[in-house]
């Protein structure tokens, strides 16, 4: 099978970092037509410079960057604090990008990307949904043309990370993932359900850098420093599926966010049974299951690729 085709938009975010390196190290699965960036784990100049970061130390720039959305759509909001550290890729020293991101936005690269490729571009958004949100708004055309938008958000059927209620991607901008999820497009869900579970272990990584090289050893770097408390390698998961989908295992549900409550905002409710559902068809797939030593067997063999 050909390799799915995709855009990557993303906050990085160390585990954003990880999804990228997995993504570069699987050509056989999956190929990086962009990247774009969004506010999220850290403000928007720190995530395209990181994102720039990381296609330095992988090899990778002739990849393009376009930077995305500084803010949420309601409301600018400030990024001080991360589980990500202060740099948002853990403050392990990685040197400043030698790349620059393209003059065009992100938005108009989405919607340029995918109506240049009908039928062809998966859509990845592992950070808030701004920059989805936006090009399914400002260019509505495209919902038919995306074969499917797989995303890492959300938490269907368990409490949240970032609130009780809520996942960090559907906190940060409630609305754009509303915005996602109403489009029409076949959507597949990696909330808390399932990245949850992919639960980083000292043995793991102390193993994996023992074998790698100069990109393994600064991967597990930023991952040493990441996720005091949520340890998980959230964003990976995503393309971890385009290379191993059996992996993981689901249910269709139709999921909303909520967006007006304070006490739950961003929080994504999942209707699986037809009498919650009232009527209407499913509208993601959400994953539910996660065969986690296979995906840490597959992270490890394709992390070491790299080196
Ligand atoms: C999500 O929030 C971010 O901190 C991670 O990069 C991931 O996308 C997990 O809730
Ligand atoms: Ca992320």
């Amino acid at each position: 099978m050909a390799p799915r085709r995709i855009i990557l938009d993303c906050d990085p975010g160390v585990d954003d970092a990880l999804a990228m390196l997995l993504a570069f190290a699987a050509p056989e699965a999956v190929k990086v037509e962009a990247i774009t960036t969004v506010i999220g784990n850290v403000m928007l100049p720190q995530t395209t410079a990181n994102a720039l970061r990381i296609l330095d130390l992988a090899g990778r720039t002739e990849i393009p960057v376009h930077a995305g959305c500084p803010r949420p759509i309601m409301a600018p909001i400030e990024r001080k604090k991360s589980v990500h550290g202060g740099d948002g890729l853990g403050d392990i020293g990685l040197p400043a990008p030698t790349g620059r991101a393209e003059a065009e936005h992100a938005v108009d690269a989405i919607i340029r990307l995918v109506r240049e490729n009908p039928g062809e571009i998966t859509l990845c958004p592992i950070g808030p949904m701004t920059n989805v949100a936006m090009a399914l708004i400002k260019a509505p055309d495209i919902a038919p043309l995306i074969p499917e938008i797989v995303f890492m958000g959300g938490a269907a059927f368990r409490p949240g990370n970032s609130t009780p209620a809520a996942e960090f991607n559907f906190m940060i901008d409630p609305h754009a993932a509303q915005v996602m999820l109403t489009a029409g497009v076949t959507l597949t869900m990696f909330g808390l359900d399932v990245t949850a579970q992919a639960l980083i272990t000292p043995d793991w990584m102390a193993d994996v850098e023992a074998a790698g090289g100069p990109i393994t050893r600064a991967a597990i770097a930023m991952l040493r420093a990441y996720g005091h408390g949520d340890p998980c390698l959230h964003d990976p998961c995503v393309i971890a599926h385009f290379i191993d989908p059996s992996l993981f295992q689901g249910v269709d549900a139709w999921v909303e966010v909520e967006t007006t409550s304070p006490l739950a905002r961003g929080q994504s409710i999942a209707a699986v049974a037809e009498r919650h559902r009232a009527g209407r068809a499913p509208n993601a797939h959400v994953i539910t299951g996660l065969d986690t030593a296979r995906l840490f067997a597959l992270l490890r063999e394709k992390l070491l690729s790299l080196d």
